[in-house]
């Protein structure tokens, strides 16, 4: 058997192991979603949002891409941000890194990839605004580790630096926004900074609006 066909008939056993606990599982999941939660993680496979979180169809807005980065020019961020937050009304928005980041790893190191070179620049710039810390740090895994979750702290910043995310804290007073770091060994999630609406001083990064926009 060719190994996508395995997907396909585990999908049909999970399709029908839904409708005997909910005959109407479908039926309901399919008119309508109001996730509570926006969920931007790595690409990782190791990392799948809901099944390390417990949840259901419906229930996160999913953004992956390679080190769970918030890049202010992806427009494909930017789209599944702005719909949660002005569409969707999500209440919470995780950015979740993970020990362990192959994209981390390489940014760390001098290696040329190609094209995912200018992705992982980004990471190489949050190295230099901690590299006094991380210098520090003589063996290899723990600044890869340290590298992750200074990361996640970032990129929970960087959704802080949108408009959307800073127009509806004016408007609705949500959402708070968490970072949190998966670790692999354990299958435990750690907590590592939660900006509740205005909480952040951002200084030049925090818009004034007006009343009609
Ligand atoms: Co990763």
């Amino acid at each position: 058997m060719e190994s996508y066909n395995k997907l396909l008939l585990a999908n049909k056993a999970w399709a029908k192991d839904k409708l005997n606990l909910r005959p109407d599982f479908f039926e309901i999941n399919s008119k309508d979603q109001t996730p509570e939660f926006l969920w931007i993680g790595c690409s990782d496979s190791r990392v799948p949002a809901e099944e390390i979180t417990g949840t259901e169809p419906g229930e996160i807005f999913v953004h992956r891409n390679i080190a769970n980065m918030v890049i202010h020019t992806d427009f494909n961020m930017l789209s599944v941000l702005q719909y949660a937050v002005d569409i969707l009304k999500v209440k919470h928005i995780i950015v979740c890194g993970h020990y362990g980041c192959g994209g981390i790893k390489t940014a760390l190191s001098r290696k040329h990839l190609g094209l995912i070179n200018k992705w992982l620049r980004h990471i190489k710039d949050v190295y230099r605004f901690h590299s006094s810390e991380l210098e520090t740090i003589a063996d290899e895994d723990k600044r890869v580790q340290r590298l992750v979750e200074l990361n996640v702290i970032e990129q929970a910043r960087h959704l802080a630096e949108t408009s959307f995310v800073q127009k509806s804290w004016s408007k609705e007073n949500r959402p708070t926004i968490h970072g949190w770091v998966y670790d692999m060994k354990t299958g435990n999630l750690k907590d590592f900074v939660k900006i509740e609406p205005s909480s952040i001083n951002l200084d030049i990064y925090r818009y004034e609006f007006g009343d009609d926009e």
